[in-house]
């Protein structure tokens, strides 16, 4: 028998102990699709799959896998774009996925919170607060499979963060099993706490890096008594930015939602989808509105059309369609919602997820336009994503059939981030807003980060995983977090 059978023996043994029969996988067909990440870019192998259904289950599957030197890899809906949540191949590693520990297990009413484990799918946990009068903001195209210690653990943002912010605003408290098994209850549902570090604040966005997810104490907000969407084509970019700040003028905090399409991203979804364009394409540009509120009396499509009015006299908007009702505004919103699949399905997609302060975007994008559609004359350039928070994802969609090999493909690839995340750097951004770095931007974070961010970075890796154990290979190299050992700070 050879050593990794041995030791998936050994493992799948001792882990059934702790979680029963059905909550170890470790045959092929059981563990494939947890192998693969949802763009089917990145593929790896485990041990075995556990799926615990407690904290203390997941407690000692770590202790289990310290004692046994295997690697975790936390894992949540899958839905991850960098890779994250995808074994690597180089040293033997079990997937801790947490699907199975799903309980929202408190609803404060009065103190607008939810306590909420880590395997609750994002509509579920939407859908049990809405029948409570109560809302929980995140919002975005996997909102189906993506759960909620995924969020936490990427920092995730999609459409609202405009007005609520991404998942570091939104979380109050974390449960968290650290990398040596000990449970660490920090799940206050304070808005004030300034009793030391904010040690919570360490876990969300570390993408599994530092411990376990197990639960998560969140924020909430009321139901909206109303709301409407409109879709709008526009002349430029710049003109999206303008509209941006007349709604935020005009409709006060009501805006709820500002994404953009580009002319070819809207095309590429329409061809893809069995939807069709509720206005002619002859403008570049393509924006979604959403206006919400809880007050009491007011009309979304008055508000609308008188903003919208001004925006038409300065030339800001060319065309606008109001959705006269709420399964009208569903269906633009699938289109918004459509676009990761569409881009997928036409080919080998690059998405891209830089941001930049919003008063940069128009020469963002001038500049990046350019310089892609010089390096790469065969591919479609796409733009999407969210006006509000300066994150345009830039996606360079390939044909399958262009690139004969995988790494000539892989290679395309790495230069088009690179083109991308240098723009963004040298117009004071970053080279990932809300996806993460994962496996995907390791070498980009090194090229693009100053020294000591990633010493601090390493230092920190260092102190909580001595060992390593954690997701290793993610957010940092291996060396990096080596060399961290002989460097004081
Ligand atoms: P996974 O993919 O399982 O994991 C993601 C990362 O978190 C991995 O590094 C994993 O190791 C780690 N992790 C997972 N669970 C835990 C845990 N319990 N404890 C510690 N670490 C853990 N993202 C956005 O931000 N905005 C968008 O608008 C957006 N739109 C999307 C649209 C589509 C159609 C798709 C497919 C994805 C989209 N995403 C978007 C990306 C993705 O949905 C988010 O990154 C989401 O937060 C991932 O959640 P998940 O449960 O699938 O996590
Ligand atoms: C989005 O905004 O649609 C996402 O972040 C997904 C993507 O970039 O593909
Ligand atoms: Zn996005």
């Amino acid at each position: 028998m050879s050593d990794i059978s041995e030791m998936r023996q050994r493992l799948v043994s001792a882990a059934t102990q702790i979680t029963g029969i059905k909550g170890i996988l470790a045959s092929p067909s059981q563990t494939a699709s947890y192998f693969i990440d949802w763009r089917r870019r990145y593929r790896g192998e485990a041990l075995a799959v556990a799926l615990p259904t407690t904290v203390e289950q997941v407690s000692e599957l770590v202790k289990l896998c310290c004692s046994l030197g295997i690697a975790i890899v936390p894992q949540a809906g899958n839905t991850g774009m960098t890779g994250g949540a995808v074994p690597l191949d180089d040293r033997p590693s079990m997937i801790l996925n947490v699907s199975k520990l799903n309980r929202v297990r408190e609803i404060d009413d009065l103190n607008n919170s939810v306590i909420v484990e880590a395997g609750c799918i994002l509509a579920t946990l939407r859908e049990t607060l809405e029948r409570a009068g109560k809302l929980f903001p995140m919002l975005l195209g996997s909102v189906g499979s993506c759960q909620v210690g995924g969020l936490v653990s990427t920092n995730a943002g999609g459409i609202n963060v405009l007005r609520y912010g991404n998942m570091r605003d939104l979380v109050l408290g974390l449960e968290v099993v650290l990398p040596d098994g000990q449970i660490w209850n920090g799940l206050k549902v304070l808005r004030k706490d300034n009793s030391g570090y904010d040690l919570k604040q360490l876990f969300i966005g570390a993408e599994g890096t530092l411990g376990i997810v197990t639960a998560a104490a969140l924020k909430l907000f009321p139901q909206p008594t109303n709301s409407g969407t409109a879709m709008v084509s526009l002349p430029s970019i710049q003109a999206a930015v303008d509209l941006l700040r007349v709604f935020a003028h005009g409709a006060g905090g009501k805006v709820e939602a500002f994404e953009i399409m580009s002319k070819g991203q809207l095309e590429n979804v329409l061809a893809h989808h069995e939807e069709s364009s509720p206005m002619p394409l002859s403008s570049p540009w393509y924006v979604l509105i959403e206006l919400a509120d809880s007050s009491i009396s007011w009309n979304p499509n008055e508000l609308f059309e008188q903003v919208l009015a001004g925006a038409v006299e300065r030339g800001l908007v060319r065309d606008a369609v109001i959705a006269s009702d709420s399964k009208k505004a569903e269906r633009l919103w699938r289109l918004r919602h459509s676009i990761s699949e569409a881009n997928m399905r036409k080919g080998f997609s690059v998405a891209n997820d830089t941001s930049v302060p919003i008063s940069k975007i128009s020469v963002f994008i001038e500049q990046v336009d350019e310089r892609l559609k010089q390096e790469f004359k065969a591919a479609d350039v796409y733009y999407a994503g969210h006006v509000g928070d300066g994150n345009i994802h830039v996606i360079i969609v390939f044909d399958r059939g262009f690139y004969d090999s995988d790494e000539k493909r892989e290679a395309a690839a790495a230069r088009a981030n690179f083109i991308v995340h240098e723009a963004s750097v040298d117009l004071d951004g970053s080279i990932s807003a809300e996806h993460g770095v994962g496996l995907m931007h390791i070498e980009e974070l090194e090229h693009f980060k100053s020294d000591v961010d990633l010493q601090m970075m390493a230092q920190i890796k260092r102190a909580f995983d001595p060992g390593n154990i954690m997701n290793p290979g993610k957010v940092l190299g291996t060396h990096r977090i080596d060399a961290a050992a002989n460097v004081t700070l």
